[in-house]
């Protein structure tokens, strides 16, 4: 208990001298100072000042140091916020669905399953994209990038509701592992983010975009060919995350070296082969 800062002086009181509280104790309210003291302590409100032996002195930390806590607190609250959202909320596009201008041909169950397949590999896509962009946004502490990557983020919401709505039409339903890929994607995006800055951050964003594109590239090609309500919605997606990876180079998007790519893309294989079947 010493070592760790919250000793108490002999009468159970901290050092009145040095304790600036509104809550000054007095002298003799040993145990009620006790309880304001322990409040105030756990709430991270205090810094050990000096130590002699059998108390210790209290100070009030500087309130720059309050802020720190109270942002950590909104931003875990912001991620669990979105983490819920995504994952068992039912999204809302801000932009209709994209439509096929033909009318639809109807599918074999064989196709039907295949093009379900894809478009719920799609879906763990835009899980990621969220959980990306939330660990990225909450990581930067440059206000007018924050506001462009939660641009792009809606855009992914967008095509998070698109996919879904596309899966339930094609009488299928989205990924049992979408929690772990979530917790994934949120884990990376932070922590670029935060080790490696706002530049090295914008380079996952186009890294990422770029592959998703070409990924979008080769289910245009494996869709059936009759599948013409997901190929729109593909073709959407796609052309939006050109214009994501575009916006991350103007920012000033750091090239990712190519053994991170590597990484990036051997990641993404797996959560696509997982994706097809679970
Ligand atoms: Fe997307
Ligand atoms: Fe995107």
């Amino acid at each position: 208990m010493q070592e760790t800062g919250f000793s108490l002086h002999k009468r159970n009181t901290v050092e009145a001298a040095h304790h600036p509280s509104p809550f000054r104790p007095a002298k003799n309210l040993g145990f009620v100072n006790l309880i304001n003291d322990i409040f105030y302590f756990y709430e991270n409100k205090y810094e050990v000042h000096s130590k002699r032996a059998g108390s210790a002195c209290f100070k009030r930390r500087p309130e720059q140091q309050h802020k720190l806590v109270q942002m950590n607190a909104d931003a875990l609250i912001l991620a669990a916020d979105s983490a819920l959202r995504t994952l068992w909320a039912q999204p809302r596009a801000s932009r209709a669905t994209p439509r096929a201008l033909e009318p639809a041909a109807s599918l074999t169950a064989a196709e039907q399953r295949e093009a379900a397949a894809l478009m719920r590999v799609n879906h763990v896509g835009e899980v990621c994209a969220q959980a990306l962009y939330t660990g990225q946004i909450l990581a930067s502490k440059n206000p007018e990038l924050r506001a462009k990557l939660a641009e792009a983020s809606r855009e992914e919401t967008d095509h998070l509701a698109w996919t879904l709505q596309r899966l339930k039409e094609l009488d299928d339903r989205p990924s049992l592992l979408n929690p772990l890929w979530y917790a994934g994607a949120f884990a990376i995006g932070y922590a670029a983010g935060k080790l490696g800055g706002d530049r090295l951050s914008l380079g996952f964003v186009v890294e990422t975009e770029n592959q998703v594109e070409a990924h979008l590239n080769s289910h245009m090609q494996r869709l059936p060919a009759g599948d013409l309500a997901s190929r729109a919605i593909v073709q959407q997606m796609k052309e939006d995350e050109m214009a994501h990876a575009r916006m991350a180079e103007r920012e000033g998007a750091l090239p990712l070296p190519g053994v991170v790519k590597g990484m990036m893309s051997a990641a993404a294989k797996v959560m696509t082969t997982v994706a097809h079947r679970v």
